[in-house]
Order: C-alpha cells, then structure tokens, then sequence
C-alpha cells in the first residue's frame, strides 16, 4: 500500500475507486503482497525446507488459502470446519494438522477418515479418545503430543499459550506418560513433538528457549520423532518501532537443534503470511465532538473488526487522500457499536478530517474477517482480492436477509 499523488492505493488500485464500487466497510488483500510473504517465509527457512501448514483460523478464506496452495503449504487447523475448508482449497491431507484443545469425538472420526498427517493431542484423555476411535476403525493414526514448555513468549498476556498456568498443552511429566501410553498402543503412532508457545511474537529468546526445553524432553523420552511441530506465532511490525523476529538467527538455532535431533520441522504460521496482506476500508459516518475529545465515528465497528476491542490491539489508521498541509487533529476512532470498547484507535495529529472521507485500518488480514460476527445484527463486510488493477469478490457482503 502506498500514497500515489496522495491516494492511497493497494496495489494499483484506489482506496476511492475501490469504496466508490464495492462499498464500505470492505476488507482488501494484496495478492502481491500475499506472495512476497511466501516467498520470504519459505526462504528464511530453506536450508532445513519445513513442512509449513497455514494457521487457518488467521483467514478462513477459501480463495486465499487457494492461492497459499499454490505455494505448496499445508494447513494447520482447528476444528472440523476449518479442516473442510482447507480440503475444500484443495490442500493435500498429508499436509494437515489437527491441533486444539477440545476436540471432539465426531472430529477427530472425520480427521480419521480424511487421512491427515497429524492429529496433535493435547491431553490423556484425548489421546484415550483418538486410541479408541481408531481401534473401532482398525487403524494406526499417526499422532503428535503437544507440549507446553512452559515458556514465556513475552507476548500479549491474551495470545500467550506456552505457560504452565495456559490451558494449551501437556506439562513434562504427563508428556512423558503419553509417550509409553502411544508406545504400547497398537492404533498409534506417535510421530511428532508439538508445540506452540503464542502468538505476535518478536522476540527470538522465547523461542531459543522453547528449543532447549524440547531438547531436554526428547532425550528423556528415548523415541524418534519424525516430525518436530514448533507451532506458529511469528509476529508482524503493527507498528514501525515494533522491534522484527529475527528469521535469519531463528532459522540458525533450528539448524543446530537439528543437528542432534534430525526430524522434520513444521511451522504453523498464520499471521506472517496474511496479516499485513490486509486492509480494512471504512468510511466515516459523523464527527461529534465533546469537550474530552473528538469522536470519528465509523461505519467499521468491532463485530468486522475485532482485536482492538479483544486485546487493546492498536492498528495503523490512514486517511485515504493525504493532505499535506491540513491541520493536524486529536481523534478517536470509533464504530457504531453500543460498547464502549468499540473504538479502534486515538490519534494525537491525524489530518483534519470530515464525515464521508474515507478511513483505512491496516494490517487486518489475521484474525480481522476470521474473528467478526454478526453483533448489533450487522452484516459481516466483504473479502476483495487485489491483484494489479483486478479486484475479484472473493467473499459477498453479507445482506440483513442473511441474517433475518
Ligand atoms: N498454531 C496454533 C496451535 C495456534 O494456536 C495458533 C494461533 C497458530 C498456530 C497461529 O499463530 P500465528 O502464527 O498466527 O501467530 N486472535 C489473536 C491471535 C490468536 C492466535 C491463536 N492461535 C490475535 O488477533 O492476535
């Protein structure tokens, strides 16, 4: 995204041109931008090729994880419904993994019977479910064992999931448990060491220290894992002075974890490969004004747009025509929503700003159109994919007879 004679453009189109026929609020992904971050990823890592499984619930969109396809990633995912949504993409189920907490019954039968690499289990009971279900079907199901390494990803404290007090995960003494429970079972086989220590991730310690306390765990274990899951959680620069992972050294402590380990790696990133693929097109309704402050009321709210209002998220906010030499303003971003929570961002200097212009928040391909619902009975925004000058409707906005 960038401004070009003061508009601010997505590819090679127009903010304007973009609102003017599709209507706001509207997300927009850049398919350019989508592959660059592909392409970097798989690079970063090359020199040990990791099996990468998209983290579906970052975007749910069949077409982009269409287009993740063609890149040859796998899919991580959750639930019975992002597993069809990923075979529906058309992604080979030997590239899947099954991860989550809760699993049920009648997910993990369906998981079975579409053939995926791993389910990776994360408590005994669960592994007891998978043992049972697979023995009613006569089959060996290769499984992977989440462990929670009990590592601070120095995270938001919401998107943490590695600590011994998160619900994520078996602690070492039961890890090791399962690992005899598997080795005496005739309907699994236990290929992989998984784990995921959180999310928006920017600092390579907690990851350094998270290969230690694998290390350890491996050689107490005594058993070959074919497969090392190290999760996903790589974090993107929301914000300029955001300090960056460091791919390059991250990559260098895996290759000297595999030295002595030699198993394959997988990697469930979700948001280093979508999330600053995304804008958030909005368009401002009224400006009220108070004595405290200056309210910019948009049509965006937090049902299409959540993480501001779930973990105090701040996005970068741009106006879609810059005015070099307007008068700067306070503002505060807000939707129509009534909570007070719904409000996306204050500004100290944003441009003047008056009530149609057009507002973009950024950086909302992850957990933005994944995670909005239909609260206040609005109809969810629609998903646009920019390719050029194209742009192709890749999900309708939803009408109000949808939901009536
Ligand atoms: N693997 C597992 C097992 C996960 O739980 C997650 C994310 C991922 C992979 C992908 O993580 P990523 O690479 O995208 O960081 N809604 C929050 C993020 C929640 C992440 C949940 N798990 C947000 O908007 O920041």
């Amino acid at each position: 995204m960038k401004y070009i004679k003061n508009k601010l453009t997505i590819e090679k189109i127009s903010i304007q041109s973009i609102a003017k026929k599709f209507g706001t609020p509207s997300y927009c992904y850049s398919l350019n931008q989508l592959k660059k971050n592909i392409i970097n990823f798989k690079k970063s890592f090359k020199s040990f090729s990791p099996l990468i499984c998209f983290a579906v619930k970052s975007n749910t969109n069949v077409s982009l994880i269409k287009e993740i396809k063609k890149f040859g990633l796998g899919a991580d995912v959750v639930s019975m419904g992002e597993l069809m949504i990923a075979l529906k993409a058309g992604i080979n189920s030997r590239k899947i993994v099954f991860s989550g907490v809760g699993k049920t019954s009648r997910e993990i039968s369906f998981a079975i019977d579409r053939n995926i690499l791993l389910i990776n289990a994360e408590s005994k009971s669960e592994i007891q479910e998978i043992h049972r279900i697979a023995k009613l079907k006569g089959k060996k199901i290769q499984i992977g064992i989440r462990l929670n390494p009990n590592t601070d990803a120095k995270t938001l404290n919401q998107i943490s999931t590695g600590k011994k007090e998160n619900k994520f995960g078996v602690n070492e003494k039961t890890f090791l448990e399962l690992v005899n429970y598997c080795k005496i079972s005739k309907n699994l086989e236990l290929k992989c060491l998984s784990v995921h220590i959180g999310s928006q991730i920017l600092d390579n310690r907690p990851y350094e220290e998270m290969l230690g306390v694998i290390g350890k765990i491996i050689d107490k274990t005594n058993h070959k894992f074919e497969f090392i899951d190290l999760g996903g959680g790589m974090g993107i620069t929301y914000d300029e002075k955001d300090k960056k992972l460091n791919y390059k050294r991250y990559s260098k402590e895996i290759k000297k974890f595999l030295k002595k380990y030699k198993s394959k790696v997988i990697f469930e990133p979700g948001r280093a490969i979508i999330g600053n693929t995304g804008i958030l097109v909005s368009k401002v309704v009224y400006i009220k004004k108070n004595k405290e402050k200056n309210f910019v009321i948009l049509d965006a709210a937090m049902n299409d747009f959540m993480r501001p209002a779930l973990y105090g998220a701040s996005h970068k906010t741009l106006p879609s025509v810059r005015i070099r030499n307007k008068s700067k303003r306070s503002y505060e971003f807000v939707g129509p929503i009534c909570e007070s929570t719904d409000k996306f961002v204050s500004l100290k200097k944003f441009q003047e700003i008056k009530e149609k212009d057009l507002v973009v928040i950024c950086d909302v391909g992850a957990y933005g159109m994944s995670l909005s619902s239909n609260y206040n009975m609005r109809p969810k925004p629609p998903e646009l994919l920019i390719s050029g000058s194209k742009v192709k409707v890749i999900r309708k906005r939803q009408k109000h007879k949808d939901l009536l």
